[in-house]
């Protein structure tokens, strides 16, 4: 991802590529490039450290590395409000396609007694579920409560451990890895006699550039966090 975000930015006529950090190397050298915007794409365990320092230092930063729990969030937050000026937008998935999935996923979930999320993900891939399914979950969740829906219904009395996958705030998300897959992602929505299937594949990491590109031009106009790229989009 990182790669494929600096290709980007060298293709990109309005922005220049002015730091190309990886692990090990020293997180000055963005400060020492005039970086403007720093695109965030490592592993869990090293973003918040990474995003921290670009906050302290006054760089925006776009931020794909997944991960970020409430916990994460909350710091980040923390963090921000001693540096007001600068943006950070935590995108759990760049793709527009799933950005539109997870909102239209959202303006269905009222009407629909049931709803479960399945993420499908290459099998490299160290956290489970996926940022983008958290995140697809936590806003069908929201969308079911403003309703006053019910849980959805599960009659589940005996299981092996895992067999209904991870709860996201009562929605159900199952975690598929397999060699072969990208990025994928359904949402299925059931009522009595039906079910609507909400389905976005990224087959390559190219589907993630627009949005990489779109977060690097928009994250100074968005001073303090913003989690998830429709912030920036005008859906
Ligand atoms: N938001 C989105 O749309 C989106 C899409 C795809 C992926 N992602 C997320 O983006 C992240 C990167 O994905 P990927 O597929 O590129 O993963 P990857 O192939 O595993 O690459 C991770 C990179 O991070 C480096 N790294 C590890 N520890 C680091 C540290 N402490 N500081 C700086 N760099 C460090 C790794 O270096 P080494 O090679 O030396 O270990 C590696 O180059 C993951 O969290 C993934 O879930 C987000």
């Amino acid at each position: 991802m990182g790669r494929a975000a600096c290709a980007a930015v060298e293709a990109a006529d309005d922005m220049e590529l002015v730091a190309r950090i990886g692990r090990g190397d020293d997180l000055q050298q963005i400060v020492d490039a005039g970086t403007h915007v720093a695109v965030e794409l490592s592993v869990p365990d090293a973003a918040p450290e990474n995003v921290g320092f670009c906050v302290r230092h006054g760089v925006h930063a776009v931020v794909g590395t997944t991960g970020w729990d409430d916990e994460r969030l909350d710091a980040l937050r923390g963090q921000l409000s001693s540096s007001p000026k600068v943006g950070v937008l935590v995108a759990p998935n760049f793709a527009v396609g799933a950005v539109l999935a997870m909102r239209f996923a959202a303006a269905a979930a009222p009407h629909f007694e049931s709803v479960e999320v399945v993420e499908l993900h290459h099998p490299d891939k160290v956290d489970a579920p996926s940022g983008t399914a958290r995140h697809t979950a936590e806003a069908v969740a929201a969308a079911r409560r403003q309703v006053g829906l019910a849980p959805s219904p599960d009659a589940t009395r005996t299981q092996l451990d895992g067999a209904r996958g991870a709860v996201v705030d009562g929605v159900h998300v199952h975690s598929v890895r397999l060699r072969g897959l990208v990025a994928h992602e359904e949402i299925l929505l059931g009522g009595v006699g039906e079910q609507l299937t909400i389905r976005h594949d990224s087959f390559d990491r190219a589907s993630f550039m627009p949005g990489v590109l779109l977060g690097v031009r928009k994250v100074a106009d968005h001073p303090g966090l913003t989690v998830g790229l429709d912030g920036y989009l005008d859906l």
